[in-house]
């Protein structure tokens, strides 16, 4: 209509838009409209010529300033309206902010953005939003909006329902971008919009009402109050309080014998800055063991007293000053016959024999001995030993005989969706070796990217970016476009584009082998794999089926993802990957000993009605194929090569040892008449198949529970924590802590070949290294604990009168003050973010009381501000906070400083409030 016509011709009323500027809203009279007309005819007349007039009256560069304009000033709201158990309502908001100035008028444009689950259906709004593939969803001006721009100050919402549910902030990505379409149609310039660029998505509104944060109402999951929170974590602590404690290490020694009751414990202080390591030429010792100066171990203990001394440097623990208490320290590798070391090895397992070690202190005289039977138990005697020497406790033990209850203490790490750089792994290479871990699984393989130079797939496979026409040519291929909320014209950036070149894996390699940490390579086959089945097809090679219909979407919403075994294109890459890693851990100098092939979530109906697998198994044209039987099929092609490779261990998640019903193929037929290598490990995450019916089926385990440590998931049942709650509605500290994975083992069956155990980081929301290392760590700390230290409260029986429970307080009350106390200033020295929870808070009687703060970690700073206004003042409180009156609402945070550094946080909490 004429209204509409008029507001749509912007171009050239922009003189007159003030008097418009509410042309889609306000209710001006129709007279007035026509008045104006008349007046202004003259331009009517070049509007109406405008309309008839295909000709591009925009030129390039203009289009580009527009699109430009149209990212910095518009202002876009994400909501979340409600969850139901089985799906979502949202609503998308634009905003104009701008008086007299349309945006995105005379171009054409669309917006990409990426969000945690696909829409399903639109329910109304002028724009057509469409699910693309994975997290990515495109949406469109349609009809006078997409001609005419958004008028100044007008307001466009689109409300959608989406599948499954969208709980928290952290489902929704930062990055969105428009997109400037070209006369031709074609895509050829995008610009991220301003207001979704901060990774505090702060354009997402909060998440405040339950049936925004609850699946319904029959969900019982609250965000914590402070209140609540303090209720939780008391209740896990029994009657038990953290104390100061002296003789804990994390992960818990298996016997520990404390320093004599008559002798005071010296000060740690200055110990470990004042360290002598006596050197390999020292004489050897009658009992059979050898002075081991020049070992691994040796070397450790010697970098960590340098690193303390530099860091006490100028302080009281300064050399020159002469009072620096000195400690030496005598390393020494035994014949596990030996009369001495040997026989305290009697009991255990070879696995925990190869791993165990002595360590003796005395205090009176200075010594140190560490004594194991290898260079790997002598390694994690020194790490006892620096963790113990850590500065601000007390040295209370004078002997740890200690080995770990398994051999696979497992870390997997996600670098596919967002990508981490070698600097930051090395980095958690030696936080996981401070704790023991051993095994760091990279995933380095997904629907997002492909992260080393294996195959043609690369390295179009690990790059995300915006494909756009007549790119000047330095545009890279990128086989994806930015999922997950990546960069669009951030070519090589992480976190969506980044890879490990041959020397970068050798290097990552090397270090982890030097802490004795073992790279599991995972390079996940057959699904998970569009990235490098994008790259390929882009070089003329199909990995899918051309003429396979597909099967239903992943669990990711991915279409076509699996590469196809049927196919020799597909047969090959599957195997080139595994041959392509091999290679690199050869020419390190460390040969792959075990390898992942991922396997997991293949989505049903894959392969079903592809012509090339009813050719390779001999099937008529009109019947389906057997996808089971095409999964036997790759998976004896692996088992063979990974033999030949010289693989000793082929693991792949549960799921990928299962057919379509996730029973699991019995190995004994699997791999009748080929080689395999030594062990077949399944790794069970989810519900089925279960440990025991995998057990009973032949494969070795590493218990991965995603109820328990996924540490991807959230920490708090919060819409403000990050992370996702598909498995548990939150995974705290103490879930990870209270693990019983001896229970776990015992219903996997008594002959069950259980390695160990694996947590999970998988990255989908961590777009930088802090997120991914404050998902990690603390819980990392209680990972680390259970694969280590078999607890005496696990494995009770319900009927033990309540023992193993008070054992577990008890338990986790040590553990805690570990953390608090020692562990949290390791973490920091790595250089590892970590996540503090917020404090909790308990009223203390009567209305006029005040309250008292709390916290899971004892020694963590806490600070509250009363409110007044938007200035925010915090004063540090020694836990007991009187409640002045007139105040309403407090707010409350926690905070970690680093020794020595005054000004400014290592990590803060969330800030969260009490109201009166
Ligand atoms: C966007 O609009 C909302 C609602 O009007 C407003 O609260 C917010 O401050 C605006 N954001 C920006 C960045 O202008
Ligand atoms: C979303 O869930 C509600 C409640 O279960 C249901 O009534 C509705 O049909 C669902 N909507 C879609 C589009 O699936
Ligand atoms: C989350 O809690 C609800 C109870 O409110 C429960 O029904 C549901 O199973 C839990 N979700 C998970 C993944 O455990
Ligand atoms: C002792 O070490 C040898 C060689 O490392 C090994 O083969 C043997 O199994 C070990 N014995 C015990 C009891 O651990
Ligand atoms: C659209 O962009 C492409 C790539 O830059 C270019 O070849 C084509 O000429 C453009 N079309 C128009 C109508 O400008
Ligand atoms: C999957 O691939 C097949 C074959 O190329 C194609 O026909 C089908 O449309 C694809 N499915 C989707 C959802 O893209
Ligand atoms: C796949 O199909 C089988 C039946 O063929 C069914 O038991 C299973 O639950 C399905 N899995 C999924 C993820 O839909």
């Amino acid at each position: 209509d004429l209204h509409q016509t008029i507001c749509n011709s912007n171009k050239y009323f922009t003189m007159l838009s003030f008097l418009y500027s509410k042309c889609r809203h306000s209710k001006l009279q129709t007279k007035l409209y026509v008045g104006l007309f008349v007046i202004t005819s003259f331009w009517a007349i070049l509007v109406l010529a405008n309309a008839f007039n295909a000709k591009p009256s925009t030129s390039d560069l203009e289009s580009r300033q527009a699109l430009r304009q149209l990212a910095a000033q518009l202002n876009l709201t994400f909501s979340v309206i409600s969850n139901t158990k089985r799906n979502h309502t949202a609503r998308i908001t634009l905003r104009n902010p701008l008086s007299g100035v349309w945006l995105g008028a005379g171009i054409r444009w669309r917006l990409y953005f990426s969000l945690m689950r696909p829409v399903h259906q639109v329910i109304d709004g002028p724009f057509r939003l469409t699910h693309q593939n994975g997290y990515l969803h495109q949406l469109e001006p349609v009809g006078d909006l997409a001609t005419g721009g958004l008028a100044p100050g007008g307001e466009y919402s689109i409300r959608y329902v989406g599948k499954a549910n969208m709980l928290g902030r952290f489902d929704a990505f930062p990055n969105w971008y428009a997109v400037l379409v070209n006369k031709s149609g074609l895509e050829v310039a995008a610009e991220v919009l301003a207001v979704t660029a901060s990774e505090a998505l702060d354009f997402v509104n909060p998440l405040t009402r339950p049936e925004q944060y609850k699946t319904g109402p029959d969900d019982v999951n609250e965000p914590w109050t402070p209140f609540k929170r303090a209720e939780i974590q008391a209740g896990y602590l029994g009657n038990e309080r953290p104390g100061p404690q002296l003789v804990r290490l994390v992960p818990k020694p298996a016997l520990a014998e404390p320093l004599g009751g008559e002798q005071r414990p010296p000060s740690t202080d200055c110990l470990l800055a004042g360290l002598n390591v006596a050197s390999s030429s020292s004489g050897g010792d009658s009992s059979g063991c050898k002075p081991a100066g020049s070992s691994e171990a040796a070397g450790l203990l010697r970098e960590a007293a340098a690193e303390a001394a530099a860091a006490a440097a100028g302080g009281p623990c300064t050399a020159g000053e002469m009072n620096l208490p000195r400690w030496t320290a005598s390393l020494q590798l035994c014949d596990n016959s030996s009369s001495k070391f040997g026989k305290l090895l009697t009991n255990l397992t070879p696995g925990q024999a190869s791993e165990a070690y002595e360590l003796l202190l005395d205090p009176k005289s200075g010594q140190a001995v560490l004594s194991a039977a290898t260079p790997v138990g002598l390694f994690w005697a020194a790490q006892s030993l620096v963790s113990l020497l850590q500065p601000g406790g007390r040295l209370a033990v004078r002997r740890l005989f200690d080995y770990p209850r398994s051999q696979y203490r497992g870390l997997m790490l996600d670098v596919a969706r967002n990508f981490l750089s070698v600097e930051e792994v090395v980095r958690l290479i030696d936080a996981m070796s401070a704790w023991k871990l051993n095994r760091l699984h990279l995933h380095l393989s997904d629907d997002e990217g492909l992260r080393l130079p294996l195959t043609a797939a690369f390295p179009a496979a690990s790059r995300r970016c915006h494909p756009l026409s007549g790119e000047a040519s330095d545009q890279p291929v990128c086989a994806q476009p930015p999922q997950l909320g990546s960069h669009p014209t951030q070519w090589g950036a992480p976190p969506g584009c980044g890879s490990y070149s041959a020397q970068d894996y050798a290097a990552i390699l090397r270090h982890s082998a030097s802490r004795f940490v073992r790279v599991v390579p995972e390079l996940d086959t057959p699904a998970h794999s569009l990235a490098a089945i994008l790259a390929m097809k882009a070089q003329g090679v199909d990995l899918t089926d051309p003429e396979d219909p597909g099967g239903q979407p992943s669990p990711q919403a991915f279409t076509n993802n699996s590469v196809n075994p049927c196919l020799p294109a597909g047969a090959q890459y599957i195997l080139d990957l595994m041959r392509g890693v091999s290679k690199l851990h050869a020419a390190a100098g460390l040969p792959m000993l075990e390898y992942h092939f991922g396997g997991d979530e293949a989505p049903n109906g894959t392969w079903t009605n592809s012509p090339a697998c009813r050719r390779m198994l001999s099937i008529p044209p009109d019947q389906p194929v057997d996808a089971d039987a095409v999964s036997r099929v790759n998976l004896r092609r692996l088992l063979a090569e990974a033999a030949d490779a010289g693989v000793d261990a082929l693991l792949g998640w549960s799921d990928g040892f299962a057919g379509a019903d996730l029973r699991p193929f019995n190995l004994s037929s699997l791999t009748a008449g080929i080689r395999r290598p030594r062990k077949v490990v399944a790794v069970p995450w989810h519900l089925k198949p279960s440990p025991r019916d995998l057990a009973v089926a032949g494969y070795s385990l590493v218990m991965a529970p995603a109820t328990r440590l996924y540490l991807d998931h959230r920490q708090e049942p919060d819409p403000e924590e990050r992370g996702l709650y598909w498995a548990a509605n939150f995974t705290d500290l103490y879930t990870v802590f209270s693990y019983d994975a001896k229970t776990d083992a015992a219903a996997a069956g008594p002959d069950a070949d259980i390695l160990g155990i694996s947590g999970a980081l998988w990255t989908e929301t961590a777009r930088q290294p802090a997120q991914a290392f404050s998902l990690l760590a603390p819980r990392v700390l209680a990972l680390a604990e259970r694969a280590w230290h078999h607890a005496d409260w696990e494995g009770a029986a319900p009927t033990d009168g309540g023992q193993a429970a008070k054992a577990r307080s008890r338990d986790y009350a040590e553990f805690v003050s570990s953390v608090g106390h020692r562990e949290l200033g390791r973490l920091a020295s790595f250089g590892i973010q970590f996540r503090l929870a917020p404090p909790g808070a308990r009223r203390l009687g009567g209305d006029s009381g005040g309250f008292l703060l709390t916290h899971e970690l004892p020694g963590v700073r806490l600070f509250y501000s009363l409110e007044s206004g938007a200035t925010r003042r915090w004063v540090e409180s020694d836990r007991l906070v009187e409640w002045p009156s007139g105040v309403r609402r407090v707010h409350l945070m926690a905070a970690f400083s680093l020794p020595g550094h005054k000004a400014g946080y290592y990590a803060q909490s969330r800030i969260v409030h009490i109201d009166r």
